[in-house]
């Protein structure tokens, strides 16, 4: 047993619970994270409460997918012996830290927050906009000092919602006059986020150019077929365009073989090779990738009483730990103690 000075860097991540992961979320965090957790002590966080800021209207969507991003984080080789899998509602430490850090950060300064303020617009929120949703860059100050990570894995687009925790962890430790909390540090991706297959600049289910990770043979192959490539090239003679060619950005992600890859690109730079060839390689290369993940996906939805247990034991670890900085932070300010 490690004590808590000589314990690993700590890291925490996670995802909101609205959906089954897919192939953007593996290129972009889930390869990292069954890396990472070998050399950090990690913790990752089902993100239902913060999921419920924008999907209020259907809570059950975000209930049912815990045990799907569950179901993915085990197929993918995330080791539960290795990396504490918690469930966010079902930490109270959490939601009561964001109660105490929402009178460290202003309206104002949320409102400036780079991530919120595009969500804003995307969604047309408007001044209609959620309190929960407009907070939840506090909640997620919460979740990653709660763990007291100091490392934290995200998409750059998520960059600005550390700087927001590591306001309120300056403010906060000001207040104290004591370095109560650490500032965390984002650990963003040097591979940039994976595009859709139709090339728009993100992958996302509600577009509709996701790849699952339990996708069937079949939506592989028809995933891989509407592929978008370079529209200029019409006859595989012709000389094509590499950059922006999804079918090759993917094989930069997923192909090993970066010597074939290169020379795929080089032919398909020069003309005569065609669209066809480069799919079927990158076919080859998604099926072998995806089957072991949708196989073993299948066992543990066949085997959910497993995964429950997997969920209650990290919980429960997850809750002392989170528990343990709340007690802090409420003793540092000074709360009232019965
Ligand atoms: N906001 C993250 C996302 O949308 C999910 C998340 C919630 C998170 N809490 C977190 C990520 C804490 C990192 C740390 O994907």
């Amino acid at each position: 047993m490690q004590n808590e000075n000589s314990e690993l860097p700590v890291i925490l991540t996670g995802d909101r619970t609205t959906g089954p992961l897919h192939l953007g979320h593996y290129a972009g965090s889930l390869r990292n994270r069954t890396a990472l957790q070998h050399t950090h002590r990690q913790f990752l966080l089902l993100a239902d409460l913060q999921a419920l800021t924008d999907n209020a209207h259907d809570p059950e969507k975000v209930r049912r997918n815990v045990l799907e991003v569950a179901f993915d984080y085990l197929a993918v080789g995330i080791d539960p012996a290795l990396t504490t899998i918690c469930v966010q509602s079902a930490l109270p430490a959490l939601s009561e830290l964001t109660m105490l850090y929402m009178n460290f950060v202003t309206v104002a300064r949320l409102e400036r927050n780079p991530t919120i303020k595009t969500e804003i617009q995307v969604r047309g929120f408007g001044r209609d906009i959620p309190v929960g949703f407009l907070c939840y860059p506090v909640s997620q100050a919460s979740d990653i000092t709660a763990f007291k990570a100091t490392l934290v894995p995200v998409g750059e687009d998520q960059a600005p919602l550390i700087e927001q925790t590591n306001e309120i962890v300056r403010r906060l430790n000001r207040q104290v006059e004591r370095e109560l909390l650490p500032e965390a540090e984002a650990m963003i991706p040097k591979v940039g986020r994976l595009p859709g297959i139709d090339g728009k600049a993100k992958m996302s289910k509600s577009l509709g150019n996701a790849i699952p990770l339990s996708a069937s043979p079949d939506e592989i192959r028809e995933a891989v077929r509407q592929m978008y490539t370079d529209p200029n090239h019409l006859r595989a003679a012709d000389p094509g365009v590499v950059e922006g060619n999804v079918v090759f950005t993917y094989l930069d992600a997923f192909c090993e073989d970066v010597a074939l890859v290169d020379d795929l690109k080089a032919r398909y730079r020069q003309g005569g090779l065609g669209d066809m060839v480069v799919k079927r390689q990158l076919e080859d290369v998604l099926q072998a990738l995806i089957t072991p993940i949708r196989e073993r996906r299948a066992q543990f939805a066949a085997d959910p009483a497993y995964v429950m247990n997997v969920l209650r034991e990290g919980t429960a670890r997850a809750r002392e730990r989170t528990q343990r900085t709340l007690n802090e932070v409420r003793s540092a300010l000074g709360l009232f103690e019965l």
